[in-house]
């Protein structure tokens, strides 16, 4: 018996790796974090099976519904929203099921910083401009950010920000990130990234509390940074004309001269 860990996507019901839906279609039982993971996700899970929303369940309770799937020799689909290896709680509930012999796999899925950008149709590492994306949180009624992960030091670095589980805390990410970025620095936020009430806001940190609609309290990301204005980058080297590489030699004399592809 084994608790497969599923990325579930952001949201669109086709963004979910192949080999997640078919553990899904394989699994008797199914435990999905019910506030972010769609419905049209659960529609994978196999005819019969027990499907039960942890939403409103403590840590003990979901690992007492592994342990029974156990008993009965029935594997679990156990699904998160976005990717499992940021904010899915996942870390913990491994850490149990190990402690208790139950084996347990990790299947990716489509981070939603990855599906924001995406909506904005925006390479978030753009040469010259940014080369880092920090995916961070502010902190929040339940979570301290360790020492120096603070917004403001991010900040000094320059590189594109995608901050999730903030947007009841615009004034603190305004208030940190003004002094580095400037007043004009381009922001998005993309609410509900990839659902089909998918909305999505351009602005500045400036405007960003004015533009953002009230109705926008949660399920958002705010990305940050010059990257964001999508020009005034530089084209990349990998498709420069006279740029000598493995897979383009530009001259006999090229280290990458007669070089195959899977010869390394
Ligand atoms: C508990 S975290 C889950 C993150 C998830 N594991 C991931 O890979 O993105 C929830 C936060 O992620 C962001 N988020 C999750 N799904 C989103 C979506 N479809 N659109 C925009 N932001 C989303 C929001 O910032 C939300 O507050």
């Amino acid at each position: 018996m084994t608790v497969h860990f599923i990325g579930a996507g952001p949201g669109a019901a086709d963004l979910i790796t192949l080999r997640g839906r078919d553990l899904i279609a394989a699994c008797p039982v199914c435990l999905y974090a019910g506030s972010l993971v769609p419905d049209s996700i659960l529609a994978h899970c196999p005819e019969g099976a027990e499907i039960i929303n942890t939403a409103s369940l403590d840590l003990d309770a979901i690992i007492a519904h592994c342990k029974t799937a156990q008993q009965n020799g029935k594997d679990v689909a156990r699904l998160h929203s976005g990717d499992l290896s940021v904010w899915s709680a996942m870390g913990e509930q491994i850490r149990r099921l190990r402690a208790e012999g139950i084996a347990v796999t990790v299947t990716p899925g489509v981070p939603s910083f990855a599906a924001a950008a995406a909506a904005l149709q925006t390479e978030l590492t753009l040469p010259g401009l940014a080369q880092s994306v920090v995916l961070t949180r502010t902190p929040g009624r339940a979570t301290s950010m360790p020492d120096g992960e603070s917004l403001t030091n991010f900040a000094a670095t320059g590189a594109t920000l995608a901050i999730h589980l903030s947007i009841g805390n615009l004034d603190r990410v305004i208030t940190d990130l003004t002094p580095a970025y400037g007043p004009n620095c381009p922001v998005a936020v993309v609410y509900r990234a990839s659902w089909p009430d998918q909305q999505v806001i351009r602005t500045t940190l400036a405007r960003l509390k004015s533009d953002i609609c009230e109705n926008i309290t949660r399920t958002a990301l705010i990305l940050v940074g010059p990257a964001l204005a999508g020009e005034g980058f530089e084209n990349s080297r990998l498709y420069a004309t006279e740029y000598d590489r493995r897979y383009r030699p530009q001259s006999a004399d090229s280290p990458w001269s007669g070089w195959q592809h899977g010869d390394d």
